[in-house]
């Protein structure tokens, strides 16, 4: 029996932006998380993924080549140099709200490959399950930009640019973020798209709101290493506003933003694709209790704390 975890993660600054080619920060999020836990399946089974909360059983060998849980065992074996199809059951939990921008399919397949990968003997480094989770990843979105593959596999927080920079980066002085869900499920795809056209239809107007995005994530970087708080989140307020101007805002979200600044926050964003899904907000020990009641006050199905080390 083998049993493997992994974690979620927030976008921290520069979502809808990285699209464009602007830097971006993701932070991993330890306390949700998805586990596959392996045990051996009857002889001549093969491998079978069974997810209970979702009422899934996939068959690997007769799953179609696009099926995002057995397109992750079939790339893992195949890089564990496993030309078989041995005879496990590997089952899938989550507590990652799904579709909500805190990566829950990609944590799925995170937890697989490295359960798969110690009960069959084999270790991986986290590039090598971030290299591997980014080919399921593209079933799933199209393009994916990668951020969230490569913070979930390091567990560390990550500066980002397409196509360009992947850095790993240490944080000076740890900090909690409140996660807030909106309860309102957004499809990523659905808010890019909505960008892209009305970028294309008026460049001039987005570029300049882009660029300071990008110049917000790099000062957050800046902030970070350096343990600067009050700086963090003034740049969280920051970018907030301009994904406002961008439109991906919603009331529920901005509704949310303002529950957590007037309970103490020291900044407040919207994270993700936006219209929906979460927010967070920087947080301290002394202000996490009060900044959580006005959340749920101000909405919010489920607010949970999370230490960024
Ligand atoms: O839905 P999430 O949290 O994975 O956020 C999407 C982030 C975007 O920048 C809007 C899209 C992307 O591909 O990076």
């Amino acid at each position: 029996m083998t049993l493997a975890y992994a974690c979620g993660k927030v976008i921290l600054f520069g979502e809808h932006a990285v699209v464009y080619g602007r830097p971006a920060i993701a932070v991993p999020v330890t306390e949700v998380q998805a586990q596959a836990y392996i045990e051996p399946g009857p002889a001549g089974q093969g491998v079978v993924v069974v997810a209970p909360d979702l009422d899934r059983r996939v068959i690997v060998r007769e799953a179609p080549p696009d099926e995002p849980l057995a397109h992750i065992v079939r790339g893992t074996l195949r890089a564990i140099g496993r030309g078989s199809d041995p005879d496990l059951t590997i089952t899938i939990t989550s507590t990652i709200p799904i579709a909500r921008g805190l990566g829950s399919g990609t944590a799925v397949s995170t937890a697989i490959v490295r359960a798969l990968a110690r009960h069959l003997g084999h270790w991986f480094p986290s590039q090598a399950i971030s290299d591997l989770v980014y080919q399921t990843e593209v079933l799933y979105h199209g393009t994916p930009s990668g951020i969230d593959n490569t913070v979930i596999a390091f567990e560390k927080p990550v500066y980002f640019v397409k196509g360009v920079t992947r850095e790993i980066f240490w944080v000076g002085r740890p900090f909690r973020l409140a996660v807030a869900d909106t309860g309102l499920a957004s499809p990523t795809w659905e808010v890019v798209g909505d960008l892209r056209r009305r970028y294309q239809a008026d460049p001039t107007r987005y570029e300049p709101l882009l660029d300071r995005v990008g110049e917000i994530a790099l000062a957050a970087r800046s902030a970070i290493v350096q343990g600067q708080e009050a700086e963090l989140g003034r740049l969280m307020d920051e970018n907030h506003a301009l994904l406002q101007e961008l439109g991906v805002s919603c009331p529920e979200l901005d509704r949310l933003v303002a529950a957590a600044r007037q309970g103490g926050a020291l900044g407040a964003k919207l994270s993700g694709a936006g219209r929906g899904g979460h927010m967070i907000a920087l947080v301290t020990e002394e202000t996490q209790g009060r900044v959580d009641m006005l959340l749920r006050l101000a909405g919010a199905v489920r607010v949970l704390i999370t230490e960024i080390r």
